[in-house]
């Protein structure tokens, strides 16, 4: 049925995509597509299970992108995974639900993005939520769970919770108390999803707490929907580009699509073309259909249909490392303990750390702007730093994100800085839409973002030495003091975290929405700067990085956009 023409085409079956779809379809006289490269994973129990985190790593529904080496970063490459299914990346994900803090949200508006603020996303988050009350109080005193009704919502989609398996031995307790005991207290957070983060919670998931199942975008926006008629899905299915209708205004026509047989086809798109492929696909997609750096898109023979050069720009992500302790204790429960320290609860000496960053901006800024080939401006770029240095000194978000895993006799801290400023790139290789993409993302290029992992290092250090957890706690296996003394500096902790730190797996700003001016492709209402129906509405276009992760994020923004494209029928 690839002769029929859809008022919508979404490239991309995944989290962002999916809600779009689903919105989208409500009108019963919107017909829309969504072509997905991957399959059903409904009955996939790597999917399904919710202690199976990982299981799916490296299987057939893992895109498996590869970095190129670097530099900055151990000098190896990095596998960025991202899931390649009907559902996307929220099939394989750790399914933690955390959302941002509101002054991170209304950065987006400060480098121009009107009306794209916390107070009118925060409606979104919850429209698509369906909260799920823990209702077995016995539970919920010895798990530490606990909420505030006004933050949720309970009429939306997705379902988000805790599991029955999630430990109910007053452990939550014994760390909060201790998190209460360190030298610079971490402060208690009853709800870390109203819009303030910093402090100690035991956050939600992204599950169906009665079945004790994974909750991904396919089984909230897809299966309970899919017998409407004007819902299409085509699994399987490779976009490859977008065909540009004839003429000098850039509209799209329809997708290039590659069926898993070997043919193609071109579908049609009688009002747009939506891509949510991802933030490591979407940006090739544009640079595939002549969207993009004409001296890139020339390389690969591809003629420049809109020039439009930081598509593929600003990429971020965070870097991940742990630490690993023994445990006294046999752990077999789910636990989800979260602390977000602000700078102030993290660095030793904050103030100081805040100007000397200060000070180091504009070299910063320079020095991204090159190592990109000066593509984003420095002076665009010193401006970001600024909003995201404001974000950290005066309103205090969290700077590192210190999870809490109690596994068997282990205790495994992952943990990461949250807001990294070293930005990279990804572009394609090849006019081959199949060959695989030349990503960049500089992790570690700027020093700031290696002393904030070293503090978090140092910060579970502390954690494990305080009273009352220090009890329960053996001694350090990973890196262990052999191979990190306790009174390491900053070039003691290089080694280990540069060969053992992985992709945090939060690509964004590949599309970034942002004035055509300051390097932006989408604009506020997330179409493609010189086109006229063509939008993205994923993970690409998320301007600076947030605290929580990002998939409540993307959904919120996803359920935004489609109210935005609803309002133009
Ligand atoms: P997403 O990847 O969901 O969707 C893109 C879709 O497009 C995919 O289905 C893909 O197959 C499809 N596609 C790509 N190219 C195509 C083409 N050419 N044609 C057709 N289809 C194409 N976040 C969080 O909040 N909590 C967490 O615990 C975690 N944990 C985590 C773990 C791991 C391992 C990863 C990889 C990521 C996380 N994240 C996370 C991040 C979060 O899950 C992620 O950012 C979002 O799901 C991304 O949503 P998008 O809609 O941007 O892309």
């Amino acid at each position: 049925n690839s002769e029929t023409t859809y008022d919508y085409i979404v490239v991309g079956g995944g989290t962002s995509g999916l809600v779009v779809a689903n919105r989208l379809s409500e009108l019963e006289k919107v017909n829309v597509l969504v072509i997905e490269a991957g399959g059903s994973v409904y009955n996939n129990p790597n999917v399904t299970d919710t202690a199976g985190y990982g299981n799916a790593f490296g299987t057939d529904i893992d895109w498996a992108y590869e970095t190129v080496k670097q530099e900055w970063g151990g000098g190896i490459k990095q596998t960025v995974r991202a899931g390649k299914a009907l559902g996307g990346t929220s099939t394989i994900n750790g399914m933690v639900y955390l959302r941002a803090q509101t002054s991170q949200i209304d950065a987006w508006e400060k480098i121009g993005n009107d009306g794209w603020n916390w107070k009118n996303l925060f409606p979104y988050y919850r429209k698509g939520e369906q909260f799920q009350v823990p209702t077995d109080y016995a539970f919920l005193e010895g798990s530490g769970v606990a909420y505030d009704p006004a933050y949720h919502g309970y009429d939306g989609p997705l379902k988000v919770g805790w599991t029955s398996t999630q430990l109910n031995d007053g452990l939550a307790q014994v760390v909060n108390t201790t998190y209460q005991n360190m030298s610079v207290p971490v402060p208690y957070n009853r709800d870390p999803n109203g819009g303030q983060m910093v402090g100690y919670s035991v956050y939600p998931k992204t599950v169906n707490s009665e079945l004790n199942i994974r909750e991904d975008a396919a089984r909230a926006y897809y299966y309970p929907y899919q017998n409407r008629t004007n819902l299409h899905v085509w699994l399987n299915s490779n976009v490859n580009k977008l065909i540009w209708k004839n003429g000098t205004d850039a509209t799209a026509e329809g997708v290039e699509v590659a069926f898993s047989n070997g043919t193609t086809a071109v579908v049609k798109a009688s009002r747009e073309v939506i891509l949510a492929a991802g933030a490591l696909k979407s940006p090739l997609l544009l640079e595939l259909s002549g969207v993009g750096n004409p001296d890139i898109l020339s390389k690969h023979g591809i003629e420049t249909k809109i020039n439009l050069p930081t598509v593929g720009e600003n990429l971020q992500d965070q870097m991940n490392n742990g630490l690993a302790y023994d445990s006294k204790t046999n752990y077999t429960g789910a636990a989800s303990y979260v602390a977000y320290p602000s700078a102030e609860e993290l660095f030793t000496n904050a103030t100081s750390i805040g100007a000397q960053l200060l000070r180091k901006l504009p070299a910063y800024a320079a020095q991204v702007a090159s190592a990109n080939g000066n593509v984003t401006r420095a002076a665009d770029i010193e401006r970001f730093f600024k909003v995201q240095w404001d974000l950290i000194f005066k309103s205090h978000i969290p700077v590192a994100e210190i999870l809490l895993e109690p596994s068997g006799f282990t205790y495994d801290s992952e943990y990461w800085g949250s807001v990294p400023f070293s930005r990279g790139n990804i572009h394609i290789s090849s006019a081959d839409p199949t060959a695989p993409a030349t990503i960049d993302p500089k992790y570690f290029m700027l020093d700031f973002d290696f002393h904030a992992q070293v503090e978090s290092a140092r910060f579970i250090r502390e954690l494990f030495k305080t009273e009352p957890f220090a009890d329960m706690a053996g001694a350090e296996t990973s890196p262990g003091l052999s191979t990190v003394s306790a009174n390491a500096n900053d070039e003691g902790w290089s080694s280990f975290l540069k060969s053992n730190f992985r992709s945090n797996f939060h690509p964004i700003t590949t599309a970034g929405m942002m004035p055509k001016e300051i390097g932006g492709v989408v604009d506020t209402s997330l179409k493609v700067y010189g086109t006229s129906n063509v939008r993205v509405v994923d993970a690409s276009v998320i301007p600076f990085q947030v605290c929580g992760h990002l998939q409540s994020t993307i959904y919120a923004v996803a359920e935004r956009a489609a109210d935005i494209i609803k309002a133009e029928i």
